[in-house]
């Protein structure tokens, strides 16, 4: 079978780590080689004690390596060419003891050099027990390593070889081979359904009036063009703002805070990111007068007192429904910038707050570019130089990416 025409066939350098879902390996390699890629195996010690390196040799066309300074095997080619040569490195099976070596940079035989080595993307495919997986350890590793854009696939939850049902299976040999068809394609955000919110809401008073902010849309639409443009099919919910609709983009206006709660609770379900920028209101007035409150019906001299009540927090609210959705935040911050942001994504509980200061007059609100600092669950800040809003969405979406398992 030949390789679809949107898929580019590559280099794959496989790594095999030592645990029973080795034996899945040689049937990767076939699939591998069916759909064109030209694949090089290298083992760790333990791995030869489940899989043959004379059968994935065989089935590769190539030498199936697991010596650091085998003579004969770096006269042939040396470790580090062989770390250089890949498009792509997949590390399948990944066991717990292997993800903690790369996590920590250790280099202590062939495949770990070779993972510290390259520069190369990295897939992993861990496999172990499930208690291994949940451990805290094997959770701050694999968080560890998304952080550093190594990409996962699986495991999958079902029987397991040591007797235990759970998360721990190593993800099926098509699953695998698919997404490396897929990174290699570089159709990372196809069939992607991304959900920006933009802008800020407008609160009615009466018929005239309304509470808004200075939010102007531009963050929020920036976003939504940029994911567009990357291949993703997008929906856009924008509160009042006079931008055009970036090419490729579904728009739904909203009003009030309601409204966009209302559209943004319907798309979600449907989407896999949701990136929200929208300045929400936090309050709205009680009741909305249907007429014009006018002044001579209030008395001369008379003040106008407003009853305001809070309205939904719609970030917050995704964020309990997400499941594996990547949801993203803003935060609006005129001191203390990043401290607020981490108390602000601990509250909201989603994957990542983009944190503008709105004291500077280059960055926030109405401004073409902006400052920001991408806060992470664990309180990291990473932050970015001033930047056009256009390139702050490219770096926001390439986090996302990260986040998702997709390097570019
Ligand atoms: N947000 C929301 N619903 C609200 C208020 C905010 O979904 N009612 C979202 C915004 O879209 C943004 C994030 O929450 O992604 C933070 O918004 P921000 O205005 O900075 O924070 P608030 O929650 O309003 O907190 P505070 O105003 O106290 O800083």
């Amino acid at each position: 079978m030949n390789p679809s025409p949107s898929q580019r066939s590559g280099r794959i350098l496989l790594a095999v780590s030592g645990g029973i879902a080795a034996y899945k390996v040689p049937e990767l390699v076939r699939q591998l080689t069916k759909a064109g890629h030209e694949v090089r195996c290298a083992l760790t010690p333990a791995a030869c004690e489940f899989v043959s390196p004379m059968v994935l040799q065989t089935l590769s066309g190539a030498p199936a390596r697991s010596e650091l300074f085998d003579p004969g095997e770096e006269g042939e080619i040396s470790h580090i060419e062989l770390a250089d040569w890949p498009d792509l490195v997949v590390v399948a099976p990944a066991t717990a003891h292997v993800l903690a070596r790369m996590t920590a940079g250790l280099a202590d035989d062939l495949v770990t050099t070779l993972l510290l080595a390259t520069r190369a993307p990295v897939l992993v495919a861990p496999a172990m027990n499930v208690n291994m997986w949940d451990h805290p350890a094997t959770r701050e590793n694999v968080g560890r390593l998304r952080e550093r854009g190594v990409l996962l696939e699986g495991p999958v939850a079902g029987e397991l070889a040591c007797g235990w049902e759970g998360e721990g299976r190593m993800a099926e040999p098509e699953a695998i081979a698919a997404r490396v068809g897929l990174l290699l394609s570089g159709d990372a955000w196809k069939g992607i359904r991304v959900l920006v919110s933009a802008g800020g809401t407008r609160e009615p008073i009466d018929a005239v009036r309304s509470i808004t902010n200075r939010s102007s849309g531009k963050m929020g639409f920036a976003v939504a063009a940029e994911a567009a443009r990357r291949g993703a099919e997008v929906v856009l919910v924008a509160g009042p703002t006079a931008l055009s609709t970036p090419p490729g983009v579904r728009r739904i206006d909203v009003e009030t805070a309601l409204d966009m709660e209302a559209a943004v609770n319907a798309e979600f379900p449907a989407c896999q990111v949701a990136v929200m920028s929208a300045a929400v209101a936090d309050f709205r007035p009680a009741h909305r007068e249907a007429k014009k409150i006018k002044k001579e019906d209030l008395g001369p001299d008379q003040g106008l007192r407003l009853d305001l009540v809070p309205n939904p927090d719609i970030l917050a609210g995704i964020s309990r429904e997400r499941g594996d959705r990547i949801v993203i935040g803003f935060a609006a911050e005129s001191h203390d910038v990043v401290e607020a942001a981490r108390r602000k994504i601990a509250r909201k509980g989603c994957d990542l707050i983009v944190a503008n200061d709105i004291s500077r007059a280059d960055a926030g609100f109405d401004t073409d570019t902006n400052a920001v600092f991408l806060i992470s669950p664990g309180g990291e800040a990473e932050e970015l130089p001033l930047l056009s809003k256009a390139e702050v969405a490219e770096r926001l979406l390439d986090r996302v990416e990260k986040l998702r398992g997709v390097a570019r």
